[in-house]
């Protein structure tokens, strides 16, 4: 036994050392997902190369500038030459983060990736540096299912969406921009996505209706039929309905959850025409005190809950509804002692915790708190 505790000395300094330099990256057991962090110091970049067989692949550069890449030959090579190598890759969703990025190298990874069968891209907290250039005749474009963009700076700011849209073959089904820095996009420069039927703009707290109008490019999403703007600065549902109107759009769901609305006083105030095949409205946690009026007469879904609705609302009072909604609001008893103690119930969510899973999140930490008898 005396042993033990010498053996113990000398294995501690190795892993010390092996805690200390991790791999950045991590392939599962199953081949499926790889996870690079190259947030540590001098990091090994060759590491990533054994991401060559997972279908989801997640690179984070921990806040590095990645112009050095730009210096190696691989930039000015014609992507031709990867094409084979593309063509063999497993990749079917990619994740890249956490970086400066020269416009130049962005545009080389798309177009090599062009040649893969990559569906979903998905880029955050990145700062592209440098203009995109228009791709080159022969680029047969990516041809993407989903993108997703999250805290994403462009340095030719409104420009961005029709700069990286030309790099897109024309499928693309589901657009996040999350965070965004500019969605007062050039839109005579946007191409129509003629396929596209999710835009989601959540998480744009300084959107606003006026910079919905300029994000909503008219005739540019004409296959439209699920637009989210949770936590994206609305302010009345009319606002939003005038919004949707001027840019001719026809969704037949509307999330306007976690915005902080308000209800305005006269029916039809801004006289305005809810598109015609909308027919599921989220207005939860919006904070309200009251229906609003004007909502369109009928509807498959209307949620209103965890607002602060203090009495059932009467039947004029709401459009003709199939599935209503109501959990979390005060004047249901359950629901009240449930949110009582839940930050959420203020309706507008702090910055921190505005995902569902946050909400659920905190709900879940509450009730701990509660059973535990935590203070
Ligand atoms: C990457 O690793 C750093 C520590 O080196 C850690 O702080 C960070 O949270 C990690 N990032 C991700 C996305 O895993
Ligand atoms: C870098 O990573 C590769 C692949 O994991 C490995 O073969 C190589 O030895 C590493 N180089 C250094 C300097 O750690
Ligand atoms: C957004 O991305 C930049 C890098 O471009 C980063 O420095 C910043 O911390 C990110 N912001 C948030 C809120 O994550
Ligand atoms: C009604 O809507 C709620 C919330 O969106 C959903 O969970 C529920 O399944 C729906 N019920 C029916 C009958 O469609």
């Amino acid at each position: 036994m005396e042993r033990a505790p010498c053996l113990l000395l000398l294995l501690l300094p190795l892993m010390l050392v092996s805690a200390a330099t991790p791999e950045p990256c991590e392939l599962g057991d199953d081949d499926i997902r790889c996870v690079c962090n190259f947030s540590g110091p001098q990091p090994n970049w060759s590491s990533a190369l054994q991401c060559m067989a997972a279908i989801e692949v997640e690179i984070h550069g921990g806040g590095r500038r990645l112009e050095q890449f730009l210096k190696h030959d691989n930039v000015n090579a014609d992507p031709r030459q990867f094409a084979d190598m593309a063509k063999a890759l497993r990749l079917r969703r990619l994740t890249v983060g956490g970086a400066q990025v020269p416009a130049l190298l962005l545009v080389g990874l798309l177009r090599v990736l062009g040649y893969s069968r990559l569906k979903e891209l998905t880029l955050e907290d990145l700062e592209i540096t440098g203009t995109v250039p228009p791709p080159p005749l022969e680029a047969t474009g990516l041809a993407l299912s989903t993108l997703r963009l999250r805290n994403v700076s462009w340095a030719t700011g409104g420009a961005w969406l029709a700069e990286l849209q030309q790099w897109l073959k024309p499928g693309l089904k589901v657009l996040n921009i999350a965070q965004a820095h500019s969605l007062a996009f050039s839109c005579e420069q946007v191409r129509a996505f003629p396929a596209l039927t999710t835009l989601d703009l959540s998480d744009n707290p300084g959107l606003g209706e006026r910079g919905l109008i300029a994000a909503l490019c008219p005739h540019k999403f004409p296959a439209l039929q699920d637009l989210a703007l949770r936590n994206a600065g609305m302010e009345t549902p009319n606002g939003v309905c005038a919004a949707l109107a001027a840019a001719g759009v026809q969704p037949q769901s509307l999330d306007l959850s976690h915005n902080s609305l308000r209800t305005t006083a006269h029916a039809g105030a801004s006289g305005c025409v809810w598109p015609r095949a909308l027919n599921s409205l989220s207005l939860s946690f919006a904070g309200l005190e009251q229906v609003p009026k004007g909502l369109p007469a009928e509807l498959r879904m209307l949620d209103l809950s965890g607002n602060r609705l203090n009495r059932a609302p009467r039947p004029d009072e709401l459009p003709k509804v199939g599935n209503l909604t109501l959990d979390g609001n005060p004047f249901l008893v359950a629901g009240a002692s449930r949110f009582q103690e839940d930050p959420m119930n203020s309706g507008v969510v702090p910055a921190c915790a505005r995902s569902p899973l946050a909400v659920g999140m905190s709900g879940t930490l509450a009730l701990l708190q509660r059973v535990r008898g935590f203070p």
